[in-house]
């Protein structure tokens, strides 16, 4: 089972991006699943309906969030409507949506989960804790697992990693919008990587207009941030192949392209 796996969308330059791109990738590398992390495919800030209804137009079975998961607050009506849409796993029990989902292909199932880490992001449950309860549950179905953990702290993503080697088939990871060079897969057959990176501006900072962030790190005074549109885009990815016998991966492979590098053959 091939899946591909595009890190956060920022604004309206990730979802253009998306559109150029998305069928010359499905020509190179022909994935069966494609999930995108949605958080911030509005504007920066959240995702809605509309949005989320044009990612899986798009051919995005699977839309992961983030801490950006509440800031459209429509999502809030339409999060129970839409059954692989899913936000961070180890919210407090009661949140609205969920954590995982199921996906069917073929004959074949494939589970994805959302976590969120808890350094430097608001204090929620331990995704350590709550990732052992989902595959107590998950694993009576399927053996083929990915997970998005969306953290910032690089320690946080390996111990996920290092904790989840051998029991799920992949743990990618996205939040900090900037593509890691360390995939790669573990001793018991777990791809890895840290950050898979966002799908968005090239030329911003994260995806926002440059000109605020330096200014805020200048006067150290509240600004603004917008999505940078001007510039050029970028689209940072990854290509994981599982072994349908065991669940193992079997490949990890990153995509880097950019408005100057576009080309997939
Ligand atoms: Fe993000
Ligand atoms: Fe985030």
């Amino acid at each position: 089972m091939r899946i591909l796996f595009l890190g956060d969308i920022v604004g309206s330059p990730g979802r253009n991006a998306i559109a150029e791109n998305i069928n010359k990738i499905k020509q190179k590398f022909r994935p069966q699943i494609i999930v995108a992390n949605g958080e911030n495919a509005a504007g920066g800030r959240g995702i809605t309906e509309k949005i989320l209804k044009d990612l899986m137009n798009l051919g995005i079975h699977v839309v992961t969030m983030g801490n950006h998961t509440w800031d459209q607050k429509d999502i809030y009506q339409f999060i129970d409507h839409f059954p692989h849409l899913i936000r961070p796993a180890n919210y407090p029990s009661g949140t609205p949506g969920k954590g995982y989902t199921i996906i069917n292909f073929n004959a074949h199932k494939l589970a994805i989960i959302n976590l969120q880490g808890r350094t430097f992001l608001p204090a929620i449950d331990c995704p350590f804790r709550k990732v052992e309860e989902i595959l107590e549950e998950i694993r009576k179905e399927t053996a083929n697992i990915l997970v998005d953990f969306h953290a910032e702290a690089t320690s946080e993503k390996q111990a996920m990693g290092w904790f989840l080697d051998g029991k799920v088939s992949a743990v990618v990871g996205t939040h900090t919008h900037v593509q890691t060079a360390d995939e790669r897969i573990l001793p018991k057959g777990t791809a890895y990587i840290t950050d898979v990176g966002m799908v968005g501006p090239y030329d911003g900072i994260l995806g926002m207009k440059k000109e605020e962030v330096i200014e805020k790190f200048i006067t150290a005074l509240p600004q603004r941030f917008e999505v940078d549109k001007l510039g050029r885009w970028q689209l940072n990815a990854v290509i994981i192949d599982i072994d349908l016998v065991t669940g193992k991966a079997k490949r990890i492979e990153r995509i880097h392209l950019n408005q100057e590098k576009s080309i997939v053959e």
